[in-house]
């Protein structure tokens, strides 16, 4: 983007051309809160609106996330899973940067929130209540802040309900196992300042509400 008109007016050389870093968007939520078809859609919308967009998710669709996805199904300890997403993630963020360098802006389906949502849950057995922090610090070298995050917040039971009528459902689709991941999620949203959406309603009036957010940025 071009921002010349800001150029001094006695300046005879040429306009430098800035370009204005782009917004990062971050989508976080349970299983089936339907968060990737919200940030598909709000990435379409951007575009539309001429505002240039790339969608991205993790686990990403690099050598990295191809680990985290084998790791899910082999890995013997948490700490494995729990690292090969945050190496995912460092890797993901090189790009994430470059993209909101060249002016674009990024929706990006799951960032750490999941990381620290999901795995306080399963290092919990291992770490109490410090998995959190832990999981906090090991992230914090490398990650970005965004500049808003969306929690689409849906009851786990009628996630599990729209889970059921999908085909292959993960280990992780577990009742009791998003209802913590439910509970990590709510807490963060505090800490955190994540803009929470009731994703219990229609499709449309979520999207609504996320893009009432994204139009005023
Ligand atoms: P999901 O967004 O459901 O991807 P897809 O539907 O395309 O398979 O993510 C897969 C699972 O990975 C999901 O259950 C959440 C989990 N996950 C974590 O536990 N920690 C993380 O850091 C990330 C990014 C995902």
């Amino acid at each position: 983007m071009s921002v010349a008109a800001n150029a001094p007016l006695t300046s005879t050389a040429a306009a430098v051309e800035v370009t204005a870093r782009g917004r990062f968007l971050v989508f976080e939520g349970i299983d089936g809160s339907g968060k990737s078809t919200v940030a598909r859609l709000m990435h379409e919308r951007m575009n539309a609106a001429g505002r240039p967009s790339v969608l991205t998710a993790e686990p990403t669709d690099s050598w990295v996330g191809d680990m985290v996805r084998r790791g899910n199904r082999e890995a013997a300890s948490p700490f494995t899973e729990t690292l090969l997403y945050v190496a995912d993630r460092a890797e993901h963020t090189t790009r994430i940067d470059r993209w909101l360098n060249e002016g674009k802006h990024v929706v990006c389906d799951r960032y750490m929130g999941s990381t620290i949502a999901y795995q306080s849950v399963t290092l919990r057995p291992h770490l109490g209540d410090s998995a959190r922090e832990w999981l906090r610090s090991v992230n914090a070298p490398f990650t970005l802040r965004p500049d808003v995050t969306f929690l689409l917040l849906l009851d786990p039971e009628l996630a599990m309900e729209r889970l059921d009528s999908r085909p292959g459902r993960e280990k992780f689709e577990k009742l009791d196992f998003l209802r913590g991941v439910d509970d990590e999620y709510r807490r963060l949203a505090e800490t955190d300042g994540y803009v929470v959406i009731d994703a219990s309603r229609p499709l449309e009036e979520v999207a609504e509400a996320v893009w009432s957010v994204i139009a005023r940025m």
